[in-house]
């Protein structure tokens, strides 16, 4: 037992549960759906299918986001490592397939440790016991908190570390709208502190028609990826969700410079969740997902509105894809 336990935790050097809190996902459908718009965050697509449909999707010949950026970090790395300096204490928001980080990890210059921040309890163990074992010179502390909220960040075993850097990779910050984005920074700027850099991927404004192809693909994965928001509704709230009584529907929303996903009701019908009941009209839509563009400039004053100077740039030839490196001017209150 103590050896198979041992054997287990092989290389991962903490794992601290801030414990967040899982009856948010209740309270939060519920209100969502009594909203005049019926909205559920986009975070509650990533059960254990949401996350197997969604790196399908990273796979996809129309999904240009995930290749484009490994692509812009594979051919920056040096330049980043080297603006990150030596002895680096990364801290990821998200913990994701590790294919970036790991990218980054075998650029930079001794890094001293890894810090992955995920909600999602056994995947982020998982993740980091992973990459712990693959890099066994790097301190690897999970940990498990709601990375939109500030935290205390563990301190790794080595004090004498260099920057700490935040990485946020996979324009996951458009999932927030700019005034939560802004928020967002403002906490991941306390999170880091005075000094603290921060590396983020940012998807740009482009032709509307690559942005609805890339979330309207052929095959159907994205609509089976929104379409599982509400299996996961039926397996952990009790709802009774007709999955083909709802269809995908997503658009570029111009005034908004915004991808939305919907879910449309396809008739007149009511729904049970946790024993409430919702009535949908036919043609009636659940809002489940904001995907925000930025222009290069846009994001940068984003980034100054949350307490960051931006400090360089990268894209690919086709400005498909930002990754953006800030550096924390100032701890701004939220
Ligand atoms: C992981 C939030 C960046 O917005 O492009 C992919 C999620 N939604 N296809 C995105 C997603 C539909 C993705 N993010």
């Amino acid at each position: 037992m103590k050896q198979s336990l041992k054997q287990e935790n092989r290389g991962l050097s903490g794992f601290i549960d801030l414990e967040p809190t899982a009856e948010s996902f209740v309270d939060t459908v519920l209100a969502g759906l009594a909203r005049p718009q019926k909205s559920i965050p986009s975070k509650f697509f990533y059960d254990r299918r949401g996350s197997e449909l969604f790196e399908e999707i990273c796979r996809l010949d129309e999904y240009y986001p995930t290749r484009t950026e490994i692509k812009i970090l594979t051919e920056r790395s040096g330049e980043i490592a080297a603006l990150m300096g030596p002895r680096t204490e990364l801290i990821e928001f998200g913990s994701g397939a590790s294919e970036k980080v790991r990218v980054l990890l075998e650029a930079l210059d001794r890094p001293l440790a890894y810090i992955p921040i995920d909600i999602s309890r056994d995947h982020l163990r998982a993740a980091a016991e992973e990459l712990a074992v693959d890099y066994p010179e790097v301190e690897v502390i999970a940990v498990c908190a709601d990375y939109s909220q500030t935290m205390t960040l563990p301190e790794p075993r080595d004090h004498s570390h260099g920057k700490r850097v935040g990485f946020f990779p996979g324009s996951t910050i458009g999932n927030f709208t700019p005034a939560e984005a802004v928020e967002f920074l403002k906490n991941a700027a306390k999170t880091l502190g005075p000094g603290g850099e921060f590396l983020i991927g940012v998807d740009l404004k482009k032709d509307p028609a690559i942005l609805h192809a890339a979330y309207n693909d052929k095959k159907g994965v994205t609509a089976a990826f929104n379409l599982n928001l509400l299996r996961h509704i039926n397996n952990e709230l009790q709802g009774t969700f007709e999955l083909d009584a709802f269809a995908h529907k997503a658009f570029y929303n111009e005034e908004c410079g915004r991808i939305e996903m919907h879910l449309e009701s396809l008739k007149d019908q009511n729904v049970m969740v946790a024993g409430a009941q919702f009535h949908f009209s036919r043609g009636e839509t659940i809002h489940t997902e904001n995907s925000c563009k930025y222009s290069i400039e846009e994001f940068q004053e984003l980034a100054r509105r949350g307490g960051f100077d931006a400090m360089k740039f990268w894209t690919d030839e086709n400005n498909l894809f930002s990754l953006h490196y800030l550096k924390v001017r100032q701890i701004l209150e939220s």
